[in-house]
């Protein structure tokens, strides 16, 4: 620790403001509490970033009052906000992941309007701004992250202009037909104005926000520039997010990863072709009518048990939402009835996984699996699609891929799908199975110099940059992380 050590708050000449912080509550079987490191790509990042500038990350815990101090983890100085029971019903389940969540995600299940939800996520966002302006130190940088966090840019910059804000939204944003349902438009826009910076995973999702901008709050726009009338300029732009290329490609080529690949498949017992899905168990992914396909192609007997399988993985996800409960009684009783139907033993027709599984399980299943199948009805980026690809470091294996999820801007040898259309999908599935080494070592090459060009210190970096470009009257320099 180094500025302000011993003081009960330390200033940071970088924060990150996130729903959640990058560690994990882990409490032992004696009842000790320790944390460990979350696996999200997110830290991976910003963490050399984060260690060259003093950083700070405020975050949620993710538990219910709970009460703790800013402590130190792993180097990194951890900021956490704490929600009542309340807040994490209100803001957390309900405004950011039953009404913003559906909405943004193409309406995909029905968003709800709850005006008590509303309130909430303005008191939660007021609280993160609130612990930002304390903790950053003159002229900081703060980056905001995601959905639930989108009044803190302008509540922040009320509380402390001579921050320099930047923000980025993880999943998509919508077009201005379904955006302006919500009743709270307009607050939601002029939060994220608060930001001199405001980035999203595609060049549509930036410009939905700008005209939005214009229609909504009335502000003079020109391309990616919005006017704001004190004067400040704010850049709306994508910055599409990315994977730690070569740490998931080190892990991939690492013996026990083979072997640990060999092992899957052997248990699976040995199929011709392994299909594989890995999602959070979230209605946007598309895995019932990726389920449904599946079936299909064995029912007509274009598949067959015999040498083919389906491993899903499903990590459990938001578990209290409604949406999400009947998600998971519907995907139980289709694998169920699937496996009832067409299985045989010792060979069923889906491994169902109902669980999250370690990074080096993750790759060693990625290295197991033939054909990858993403098929998300709108997803931000997923990045899942670029993990497969960082893993097939000896150019084998197939990925379908959604045209909805944002990875499908840039892994552009694919075998795309629009995951509404079943027999579309069948198609791709077949013609992904069925494909010649060399059309798979072609694409698959393309692919992953796309994810070892474009990794995840890659994008930080770019996004970091064009802040300093959009708000040079802040002289304050984030330095770039050392190299490693
Ligand atoms: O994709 C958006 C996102 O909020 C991610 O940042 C996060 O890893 C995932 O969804 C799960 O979110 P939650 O915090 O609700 O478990």
């Amino acid at each position: 620790m180094s500025k302000g050590e011993g003081s009960a708050i330390r200033k940071a000449d970088l924060l990150i403001v996130a729903n959640r912080l990058p560690v994990d509550r882990v409490v032992g079987p004696d009842g000790s509490v320790s944390w460990r490191r979350s696996p999200g790509g997110l830290v991976t990042a910003i963490e050399p970033v984060m260690r060259e500038n003093d950083g700070a990350w405020i975050g949620w815990s993710g538990g219910a009052d709970d009460d703790i101090d800013p402590f130190v983890e792993d180097g990194m100085s951890l900021v956490p906000v704490t929600l009542s029971g309340q807040e994490v019903e209100e803001f957390y389940e309900g405004f950011s992941n039953a009404t913003l969540w559906p909405l943004y995600h193409d309406v995909v299940a029905k968003p709800e309007f709850h005006r008590e939800w509303w309130d909430s996520y303005v008191a939660v966002n007021r609280r993160f701004a609130e612990r930002a302006a304390q903790v950053a130190d003159e002229k900081a940088l703060v980056w905001v992250h995601d959905y639930q966090m989108q009044l803190v840019p302008a509540m922040l910059r009320e509380l402390r202009p001579d921050l320099r804000i930047g923000f980025f939204l993880h999943i998509p944003f919508p077009p201005a037909e379904l955006f302006q349902q919500l009743p709270w438009r307009r607050q939601l826009l002029e939060g994220l104005l608060g930001a001199d910076l405001v980035g999203f995973q595609r060049p549509g999702a930036a410009q939905n926000f700008v005209r939005l901008v214009r229609q909504r709050v009335g502000h003079k726009t020109h391309r990616d520039l919005v006017y704001l009338p004190d004067g400040r300029t704010v850049r709306a732009a994508a910055y599409p997010i990315s994977i730690d290329t070569p740490g998931l490609e080190r892990l991939a080529r690492t013996e026990s990863t083979e072997q640990r690949a060999k092992e899957i498949r052997e248990q699976l017992g040995n199929p011709r072709t392994v299909l594989l899905g890995v999602d959070r168990l979230d209605y946007t992914k598309g895995i019932y009518d990726r389920l449904r396909a599946f079936r299909e192609l064995l029912t007509q007997g274009d598949l067959s048990v015999d040498d083919c399988v389906f491993v899903q993985v499903a990590t459990p996800s938001r578990e209290r939402v409604e949406q999400y409960r009947r998600l998971r009684d519907e995907i139980d009783r289709l694998v169920g009835r699937i496996n009832g139907d067409l299985g045989k033993i010792g060979s069923p027709a889906i491994h169902y996984l109902h669980t999250s599984y370690p990074k080096d399980e993750m790759a060693a299943l990625f290295r197991a699996a033939d054909v990858m199948v993403v098929t998300p009805l709108r997803d931000g980026m997923n990045l899942v699609a670029k993990e497969y690809v960082a893993c097939r470091y000896d150019d084998t294996g197939a990925l379908v891929l959604s045209e909805f999820a944002g990875a499908a801007d840039e892994l552009r040898q694919a075998f795309r799908v629009n995951p509404y259309d079943i027999n579309g999908m069948k198609d791709a599935i077949l013609t992904a199975v069925h494909a010649q080494p060399r059309d798979l070592a072609r694409r698959m090459k393309a692919m992953r110099k796309t994810v070892s060009e474009h990794d995840v210190k890659g994008w930080a970096r770019r996004f970091l940059e064009s802040l300093d470009e959009t708000a040079p009257e802040h002289n304050k320099k984030v330095r770039p992380a050392t190299a490693q």
